[in-house]
């Protein structure tokens, strides 16, 4: 994202780069910039220069900059209780966990909350060990599931390998990735159901995401995640689905999971739990894993832990969710935006494959025509440097569209408010980046 040389930064820009880390970056290499403006699905930097928000900041503003109902209940609740430790409750807190019982598919019903992403699933692997017994988690290589130690060491992508060797037991199975890997989506499940019998009753659950999120938008065929989930109930392991990023609408369903029609044992969420209006993280798991901790004490929380301010901001933003339709929406427009990808695509020979579901989608690239020839590789994505695809996206951004990308994917996932003119909007501008790819291709 960085769009400007370090000799333009301004002072806050200058303050913020001597003081503050930047996120997975070598820090000579960040360049942060000044955001003084959000409004709708737009955002405004220091300069006055807009931009539309094609990625939602990092997959979580699924409400665009304006959600009013969830501002006012931040400052509501702020001047009412402003927090209160988690032994104590709050109607914020209370009504959220019943609100999710009910957007949750199936039976899922008791909730722990936290702050974040990364904190939901360091829940998730604790209850799971917990209540099992069972000490490994099996997860995918094409995948992120957060920076702290338990989640980092679940993850498969190569930001985990800085981290290593983390935390025991965390065992890695081939991905659904139809466009690039050499294992066919549903022969990958065959090849996770031999681990499962291999490791002999030892795992305690099975962690994906539905739709696979930053690690390049991958969406299983439809069989895939029951089937999945009939494979670790086989071996005695739970279904653990990480929503973070899918879920609230972004796939045109309340959740990922949805799509398939699968309740898991046990779900994580964050990111659209609140459209990101505050750190907000959630657990919620079946009534049988609910009831083994009666007896059993639940050996884990936070401070922070069911935030009074988060969750207000939570239970107002399901809110907004409901009275604006906006999940119904966003598989409408995702049509949309799916039908105008698919334009770039038939546009761009650097387009190799375009992909999603609601407003989720990947934009993957390739350096040959008619082959998978990736510009971008893992290995890049914690090297130093840019590659074409960050150039795409840097030059997408100079044109007022800032697109998030990933390795060798440009992720598209706008808030569900978005319209299809802000839609054909964004478009062009990708159309006139993707001008870079095609240039940089070999003959
Ligand atoms: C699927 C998934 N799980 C977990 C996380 C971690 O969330 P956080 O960054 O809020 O810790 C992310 C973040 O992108 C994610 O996409």
């Amino acid at each position: 994202m960085s769009h400007q040389s370090e000799s333009e930064l301004n002072a806050i820009e200058r303050l913020d780069k001597e003081y503050v880390f930047g996120t997975w970056s070598y820090q000579s290499e960040v360049q942060p910039t000044q955001i003084t403006d959000a409004d709708g699905v737009r955002f405004t930097d220091a300069d006055g220069n807009e931009f539309i928000d094609f990625s939602g900041q990092l997959m979580c503003s699924n409400l665009g900059h304006s959600a009013s109902k969830v501002k006012d209940a931040i400052n509501e609740q702020t001047e009412k209780v402003p927090y209160v430790a988690p032994n104590y409750t709050t109607e914020a807190r209370a009504k959220l966990g019943e609100k999710l019982a009910e957007v949750t598919p199936g039976n899922l019903s008791k909730t722990f909350f936290s702050t974040s992403g990364t904190e939901a699933v360091e829940a998730a692997i604790k209850i799971a060990k917990f209540y099992t017994g069972k000490e490994k988690i099996v997860s995918r290589y094409r995948s992120y599931h957060g920076a702290t130690y338990g989640s980092i060491s679940v993850t498969g992508d190569p930001r985990r390998l800085a981290s290593e060797p983390g935390m025991p037991g965390a065992i890695k199975a081939p991905d659904p990735y139809a466009y690039g890997s050499t294992l066919d989506p549903m022969e990958s499940l065959e090849y996770i159901d031999e681990m499962l019998m291999l490791e002999g009753d030892s795992v305690a659950a099975v962690l994906v995401e539905p739709i696979v999120g930053s690690n390049g938008i991958l969406v299983p065929p439809e069989e895939y995640l029951p089937r999945l989930k009939e494979i670790a109930h086989d071996h005695g392991a739970l279904l653990i689905c990480d929503e973070v990023m899918a879920g609230f609408g972004r796939t045109g369903e309340w959740f990922g999971s949805d799509v398939f029609g699968v309740t898991p044992d046990i779900m994580t969420m964050a990111k659209g739990l609140s459209g990101a209006y505050q750190p907000l993280g959630a657990t919620i798991v079946t009534p049988e894993i609910a009831e083994h901790f009666e007896e059993n004490m639940l050996t884990h929380g936070h401070t922070y832990a069911g935030h009074p301010v988060a969750c207000a901001a939570g239970l107002a933003a399901i809110e907004t969710y409901q009275e604006e339709n906006l999940i119904e929406r966003a598989a409408e427009t995702g049509e949309y935006l799916g039908a105008r990808l698919e334009e770039l695509a038939a546009a761009h020979p650097s387009v190799g494959d375009t992909r999603g579901v609601g407003l989720f989608h990947g934009i993957e690239l390739t350096k040959r025509e008619g082959e998978r020839a990736p510009f971008g590789t893992r290995e890049d994505k914690v090297s130093k440097g840019s590659t074409v695809v960050d150039e795409v996206a840097a030059e997408a951004y100079d044109h007022g569209t800032y697109v998030a990308n990933m390795i060798n994917t440009l992720i598209v996932a706008p808030p569900l408010t978005i319209t299809e003119a802000e839609i054909d909007e964004a478009v062009e501008t990708l159309d006139a980046a993707l001008k870079v790819s095609d240039a940089a291709m070999e003959g």
